[in-house]
């Protein structure tokens, strides 16, 4: 039977980047293979996000286009936060997928899939909707189709169980859920013996990770910390409610756990994060920052900030630029608030235009810049070790991965960016001869002086690789090529 295609277009977080591998790797067993060209898929996934409303506008769009320009006999199918938070009512915000799950029973998806097919089969015009309230007790594990060779999700919780008054997550991803570390551990040897290198320990609340289950994010840590091969470890999203000093201690202590530290703010006013429900005071977030400093001076650490909350002053406004000079972020995420269905600040008067609020973003941004741009310098002349990801996808004679401590960085390899075609070589062929010769660093952690620091990213230049180290080894062994 020749291999039907599949393509599913993500939007939102990491949470859903890792739900996307796991429908690949389910739809695999019955013989999808991805595609990136959507003209082409038998079946179109849409993995949405509902966490503003601009992410459910995307939705609507790329569903209604799809729809339209559909290639005969294909398949429609609308997963993630959307569909989760609508159940059945979706059908009447997308009205042109012929699948609707939600995101508590994706091991469900081929069972759905085949379904549809038989329907589509027997002329029965019929949607397969299938939404779950609740996970299953027993979370099964499904195949996963990673994109990434060498970096790899794993979640760790699932769900949150706090009810921040702006956030739709609770309602899309339910209460938290803990996996057990036994079962994590599994699933991160198997990993390491696949060959990665690099794990992402995922969750909307990681710190809370373990309350459930008697167990805490440090505890998992230590375990992780002992699998062979794995090189690097991270986790996201931090809650500062949740974030104790054990963690940080624990972060601090051991050498594989990356010194990166993603822990959204969300606003630098104690009365705003009070509405919020946020459950700490600034200063008791200056207080985290402060420690994971002290331990580890360099440390990345990086938030999100909401712009623009219902009621918010313009005094209370300019407390969140204040906070991002004073935290001295690598990155911040900004937004505007956008109200949520089924969120009680959907309800507050809100009395800021939308003009004012963008203004204020525009603000943040530029203070965010230039703040990371500033924190950026510290690295300048250093030398890092990256794990290269892949080529750089703005300049292919350049390779991109990152530091230990997560920065993006654009390597220049020596005697590759000048390299010209040779008499007779075309354009392609020359290409093609250099990401042959960029291949052999995918995976590998190399030496890199950092030469350029930008906001969001680093360049820097290679200095010393494993294959670099091996050509000098086989000089001194005196062995030919
Ligand atoms: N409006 C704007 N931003 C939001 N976020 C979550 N909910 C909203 C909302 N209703 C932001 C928070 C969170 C990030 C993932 O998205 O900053 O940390
Ligand atoms: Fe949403 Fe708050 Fe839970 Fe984060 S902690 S997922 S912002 S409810």
């Amino acid at each position: 039977m020749p291999q039907k295609k599949v393509y599913i277009e993500t939007l939102g977080c990491q949470m859903n980047l890792a739900d996307t591998e796991r429908m690949l790797g389910m739809l695999d067993e019955i013989d999808y293979t991805p595609t990136d060209i959507r003209e082409e898929a038998d079946l179109s996934i849409l993995n949405s996000c509902s966490i503003r409303e601009h992410a459910v506008d995307k939705m609507r769009s790329y569903i209604g286009l799809w729809d339209k320009k559909r290639k005969p006999g294909s398949l429609i199918a609308l997963a993630g936060c959307v569909a989760q938070q609508e159940g059945a009512s979706i059908t009447q915000i997308a009205p042109g997928a012929d699948i609707v799950i939600g995101t508590h029973n994706i091991h469900r998806l081929p069972d759905l899939v085949l379904q549809a097919q038989k329907n589509q089969a027997e002329d029965i015009h019929e949607r397969v909707i299938e939404i779950w309230e609740e996970l299953p007790e027993d979370i099964p594990e499904v195949p996963i189709l990673r994109k990434n060779k060498y970096h790899a999700w794993v979640n760790i919780i699932y769900g949150c169980n706090y009810r921040c008054t702006y956030c739709i997550v609770p309602k899309t991803r339910g209460d938290q859920r803990s996996r057990s570390i036994a079962e994590i551990k599994r699933e991160i040897e198997t990993l390491a013996m696949e060959g990665f290198k690099e794990i992402m320990l995922l969750g909307q609340n990681v710190d809370g990770y373990g309350l459930d289950i008697g167990t805490s994010l440090a505890a998992l840590l230590r375990e992780v910390h002992e699998v062979e091969g794995i090189e690097r470890i991270k986790f996201l999203t931090s809650h500062p409610c949740d974030m104790t000093y054990e963690l940080i201690e624990t972060v601090a202590a051991l050498p594989k756990v990356a010194k990166y530290f993603h822990i959204p703010i969300q606003a630098g006013n104690d009365g705003v994060l009070k509405r919020m429900a946020r459950r700490y005071t600034y200063a008791r977030y200056m207080e985290l920052i402060s420690y994971i400093r002290k331990l580890m001076p360099q440390a990345s650490i990086t938030g999100d900030i909401i712009v623009g909350f219902p009621g918010e002053t313009h005094e209370q406004f300019m407390d969140s630029v204040k906070a991002v000079r004073e935290i001295r972020y690598d990155a911040c995420i900004t937004a505007v608030y956008s109200p949520r269905p089924y969120t009680p600040a959907a309800d507050w008067e809100d009395p800021i235009s939308a003009e004012e609020k963008n203004e204020r973003i525009r603000l943040l941004n530029a203070v965010s810049a230039e703040v990371a741009e500033e924190q950026s310098k510290r690295y300048l002349g250093t030398t890092q070790q990256v794990l290269v990801e892949g080529l750089s996808q703005r300049n292919p004679r350049r390779l991109a991965g990152r530091i230990f401590d997560n920065k993006t960085t654009n390597v220049d390899v020596p005697g590759i960016s000048d390299l010209e075609a040779a008499p007779g070589e075309s354009e392609a062929e020359l290409s093609q001869r250099i990401s042959k010769q960029l291949e052999q660093y995918f995976g590998k952690t190399i030496g890199v002086k950092i030469t350029k620091a930008h906001a969001w990213a680093l360049r820097g230049e290679l200095i010393s690789g494993p294959s670099q180290n091996e050509k000098n080894l086989r000089k001194a062994l005196a062995i030919s090529d």
